[in-house]
């Protein structure tokens, strides 16, 4: 697939302040990429560069192969956002609000189908200043979606909403990424990332500290999932894709790379034997555990 968002060594200073120091990577046509990373990691400001809002003090960015800075018109219809904290006119209906801006597209989406996909059909007819937080939200969502947009940023897309609204969106984001959308999401949701997210990119300080699928961010023996269970048999264990780790008492604690390899040794020996592993259970660990890990030490600046 084609790379349509394209970050290389990209640095932003704010006066003697680094936002973002030399950031690299890229997004393909109908693939989402979570960016994390702690409050004042450089996000915002990275996707700001990416919509043409700011001008980088270094490197280079292209979206759809054009400087976003000059892109222009053209770009411009062919990419939809969610910025983090958005000032549309609160005068206006929903359904006016949306309306007016995807006047500003030529392959537009009726505003019925722009309502409907985010669930906001109810309130149409409301002036937007008299939403709640979480509707505004969706609101925010709605319009990015007007423009039929071929990349689409969202920063922070689904803060505040509820649980259901919340999958809604996720329904919404997937389904874009079936239509060969490309998608740059921000969100402190790991849960939201690790559903969504082809790949992820963690920021730290401005810097980018990892890459990869949700799943496998990071790596490292440390991380290696854990299969538990306790000792009720005398049998010696099979040898196998793991490493024993001390632990209380009956408990069994088996530190493996391989967890599908080590689980199946450990499953078809006990069943030849017919011994029964009590409480057997296998935890991998949560992009959450890894996050935590690389972005220890974070801190606003
Ligand atoms: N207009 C500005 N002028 C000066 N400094 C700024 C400006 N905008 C952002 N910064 C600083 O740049 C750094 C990165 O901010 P940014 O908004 O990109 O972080 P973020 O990763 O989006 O954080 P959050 O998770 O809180 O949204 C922060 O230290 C912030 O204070
Ligand atoms: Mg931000």
């Amino acid at each position: 697939m084609r790379d349509v968002i394209e970050v290389h060594e990209l640095v932003k200073r704010y006066g003697s302040m680094t936002a973002v120091d030399g950031v690299s990577f890229s997004v393909a046509e109908g693939e989402v990429v979570g960016m994390l990373g702690p409050n004042g990691a450089g996000k915002t400001t990275t996707i700001e560069v990416l919509e043409g809002i700011r001008a980088p003090t270094g490197g280079q960015v292209r979206v759809l192969g054009h400087d976003p800075a000059r892109g222009g018109r053209h770009l411009k219809t062919q990419v939809g956002v969610v910025l983090q904290s958005a000032g549309i006119d609160g005068a206006l209906t929903v359904a006016e609000t949306i309306a007016l801006y995807a006047g500003f597209y030529r392959h537009r989406r009726p505003v019925a189908e722009a309502l409907a996909e985010v669930d906001l059909e109810e309130c149409a007819g409301r002036r937007v200043a008299a939403l709640s937080g979480g509707q505004r939200r969706r609101v925010d969502l709605a319009l990015a979606l007007a423009a039929r947009p071929r990349v689409l940023f969202l920063d922070e897309p689904t803060t505040g909403l509820d649980p259901a609204a919340r999958r809604r969106t996720w329904d919404v984001i997937a389904g874009l990424r079936g239509q060969g959308v490309a998608v740059l999401l921000t969100s402190h949701y790991l849960e939201e990332v690790q559903r969504l997210a082809d790949r992820v990119v963690v920021m730290h300080l401005g810097r980018l500290v990892a890459e990869g699928p949700p799943d496998r961010l990071g790596g490292g023996s440390e991380l290696a999932s854990r299969i538990t269970f306790r000792r009720t048999f005398t049998d010696e264990l099979p040898p196998g894709p793991w490493e024993r780790l001390a632990a209380a008492g009956t408990t069994v604690v088996l530190a493996t790379e391989d967890a599908t390899e080590a689980m199946h040794a450990l499953t078809s020996w006990a069943v030849d034997r017919g011994v029964e592993l009590e409480g057997l259970e296998l935890r991998r660990p949560s992009l959450e555990d890894r996050y935590l890990e690389l972005t220890e030490g974070g801190h606003d600046r």
